[in-house]
């Protein structure tokens, strides 16, 4: 006999509900990234018993219903799931039946069971849509919102209170379907839509219908300026000047938004957040803050918005913006401090995850880029909620006290405690030069694979993507076109790299060539290419990185890759080992420099690392071989043999030293050069 494996779409049931998801979720109209979740009941063959099984498979916690797969669902018995009514201890109790649902699950049970369970197996429906659209939440968030369900719905939809999510909400939902078998869904207060059907293709239609009749409503009633009367003074900026604006700003800002933990930053100048800012309403709104659980978890209960004309003067800015941080921490204390309860978990941070900036654009944080991201993605929900609601009514998003249940929910921090711990350069990051072959390469390889965000610069944009690109996507690795040697270039990468993630943390300065010749054959054009890029452009990229990282206050690293020929003298490299001892000594003295704004500036001296090095494959190594009289493609091996520990040196060895400098390991260490060179006694530092 067959077993049926039952989170494969083979079942017809689940194959509809997985196509319902994708339909539903790929239209951010219709919910936010990962909100909402859906079900279907269905009947399988039990492999145990050989009978009929009728089963529940529901999006488990955390997925996304966009790119839902069979993966993602949780699969529950229907009478075990129904029968946990019975032993139901009540509202006070209700976070206990959370653990109860693992009793209920059929066979390995998929994905983790999320709090919306209960609505989905507790509402007498075979299919059922929880989803988050910000029309429909406009609705829900109205201060008339259940005046306003009739409305819009008629008797098709009823209203229902607000209340957080749980088994409470389910049966709330349940015994409202049953008390009004004409509805098809329901508004939850302050929250969302559920909508159901008895097959798949009803229950997506009627969801549709809600969100597609709920954004018509807006649409036709709508007051004209819902935000209230443009705002001179604060009107978007021109987009380049938006863009410079937003690159000066942003280490400020995420200083700001660091101060308990670093984070990554995310910057938007979407047309919806500069028409809000640009708007008189726009403070008080935002002070209402957002109402979404889903929105509030990932955006705070509201953002710090700057109070200043984008073009105030740096110095202002500053000042202004340091205000208003010390005077949102003490605000946000207020708010744990209102609403704390003897079982409530610690205060988390009292920093913004979400910045606006008017006539400029909006800055999110989170613990990494994707979180950033979505964070901003959430706010920018928030505001089409606030339209919405503002447009036909007024605004009122669920009580503080309600959302701080959310926030600091048992639930909510035993999810938080079950996160893996995150790798050693999480919210780090980086910018290396010359990162698109060779040991630039592998060191961006690894800091990425260590948890930070990479800026691959190179000469050549392409180049510098496709490196970027086989790191991993836009939310790891960026690459940007940057001559190192060109002042103007320099800043618009980091000004690129502080825009890509927020800011800047660790800067490696490894771009580089080489030209190996005598004094005699060395031109005066050979000699400025060289130093050029190699002096002058660390110079310049440690200055423009300089200015971020003080800026951000948050320490940071700057490691160069200069050369055993630092130290090393031997014929024909006049050029080359002139400018890497210039390369040796910036770092003794940006070290000294630098050290009372807490970054560590270090060196690493490779020598001989052939194996994947554009240096090599562009003549140097034919030279070097010639010189030495060996075949080219053994002058690794032959360098090998010049060494003390006779093994060969490749780019990954110099990267796992930068990574030694930068990591957790060497946090007191700063001024100092590591040779990877297998031993070169003639090239010890002393
Ligand atoms: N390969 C070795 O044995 C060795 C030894 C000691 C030091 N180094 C140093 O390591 C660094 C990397 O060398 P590699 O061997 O990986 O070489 P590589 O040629 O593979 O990589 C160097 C990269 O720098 C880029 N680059 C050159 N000029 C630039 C500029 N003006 N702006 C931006 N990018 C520029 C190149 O396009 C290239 O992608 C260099 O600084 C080199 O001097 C290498
Ligand atoms: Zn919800």
């Amino acid at each position: 006999m067959e077993l049926s494996n039952v989170s494969t779409p083979s079942n017809p049931t689940v194959g509809q509900l997985i196509e319902r998801s994708n339909t539903l979720g790929g239209d951010p109209k219709n919910t936010n990234y990962a909100g909402g979740n859906t079900s279907a009941a269905g009947v399988e063959i039990d492999p145990v018993t050989g009978e009929d099984v009728e089963l529940l498979w529901v999006k488990g916690s955390g997925g996304d219903l966009g790119t839902l797969t069979a993966d993602g669902l949780a699969v529950l018995r229907l009478d075990r799931m129904r029968a946990l009514v019975d032993v139901y201890p009540g509202v006070d109790r209700e976070d206990e039946m959370v653990a109860a649902f693992d009793y209920c699950l059929h066979g390995k049970g998929g994905a983790a069971p999320s709090i919306d369970t209960a609505m989905h197996g507790l509402v007498d429906a075979a299919h059922v849509d929880h989803l988050h659209p910000d029309s429909g939440i406009a609705i829900a968030t109205s201060t008339d919102g259940e005046r306003l369900t009739r409305e819009v719905y008629g008797d098709k939809v009823v209203w229902v209170p607000w209340r957080r999510p749980g088994f409470q909400l389910g049966l709330d939902i349940a015994a409202l379907k049953e008390a009004n078998p004409q509805a098809i869904g329901c508004v939850l207060g302050g929250h969302g839509i559920t909508a159901w059907g008895d097959t798949s293709a009803q229950c997506q239609k009627n969801s549709l219908w809600m969100i597609r009749t709920a954004e018509r409503f807006v649409k036709k009633h709508s007051k004209k300026q819902p935000f209230g009367a443009p705002l001179k003074k604060y009107a978007a900026l021109p987009a380049r000047q938006r863009r410079e604006r937003a690159a000066a700003l942003a280490p400020l800002l995420r200083g700001v938004a660091s101060q308990d933990r670093p984070m990554v930053g995310h910057f938007t100048d979407d047309k919806v957040v500069l028409d809000f800012l640009a708007s008189r309403n726009h403070p008080r709104l935002a002070e209402l803050g957002t109402s979404c659980p889903d929105h509030f978890l990932r955006t705070k209960v509201k953002p710090m918005v700057l109070d200043l004309a984008p073009g105030a003067p740096p110095e202002k800015a500053r000042a202004r913006i340091a205000e208003l941080h010390e005077a949102y921490r003490a605000d946000y204390a207020d708010y744990y401090q209102r609403n704390v309860t003897p079982d409530s978990p610690a205060m988390r941070g009292a920093d913004p995850l979400i910045i606006l900036v008017p006539g400029v654009g909006m800055f999110s944080y989170g613990k990494d880029k994707q979180t950033a991201r979505v964070a901003g993605e959430f706010y920018i929900n928030a505001i089409n909620v606030m339209r919405g609601a503002e447009g036909v009514s007024s605004y009122a998003p669920i009580d503080e006290s309600e959302k701080f249940r959310i926030e600091y929910w048992a639930l909510e921090e035993a999810k938080l405690q079950r996160m893996p711990k995150p790798k050693p350069l999480a919210t780090r990051v980086a910018l290396v030069t010359g990162a698109a072959s060779g040991i630039g390469k592998a060191i961006a390889v690894k800091l990425a694979a260590e948890g930070a965000c990479v800026v691959v610069a190179d000469l050549d944009e392409a180049k510098a993507r496709a490196a970027a690109a086989e790191i991993g996507g836009p939310d790891v690795a960026v690459g940007v076109a940057a001559d190192v040697s060109d002042a103007t270039a320099v800043r618009a990468m980091v000004d690129t790299a502080v825009l890509a993630f927020g800011g800047l943390d660790l800067v490696v300065n490894n771009a580089g060539l080489s030209l190996s010749k005598s004094l005699l054959e060395t031109t005066e054009a050979d000699w400025d290419l060289q130093h050029d890029v190699m002096a002058k452009g660390s110079f310049l990229v440690s200055q423009a990185a300089a200015r971020v990282l003080i800026d951000q206050g948050l320490g940071g690293d700057i490691v160069y890759i200069s050369s055993k020929n630092s130290v090393f003298a031997g014929p024909n490299n006049i050029a080359y080992s002139a400018v890497k001892a210039d390369q040796a000594h910036q770092v003794r003295l940006l070290a000294a420099e630098l050290g009372e704004h807490g970054i560590k500036v270090n060196g690493v001296n490779p020598d001989g690392v052939v194996r994947g090095s554009g240096i090599f494959a562009g003549g140097w190594g034919a030279n070097r071989a010639a010189v030495y009289g060996v075949a080219e493609d053994k002058l690794g091996e032959f360098y090998a043999q010049r060494t003390l520990l006779k093994q060969e040196v490749l780019p990954e060895h110099c990267a796992d030293a930068v990574f030694a400098l930068c990591g957790p390991d060497l946090t007191r260490t700063t001024g100092l050069h590591v040779p990877v060179d297998s031993g070169v006694a003639a090239a010890f530092l002393r």
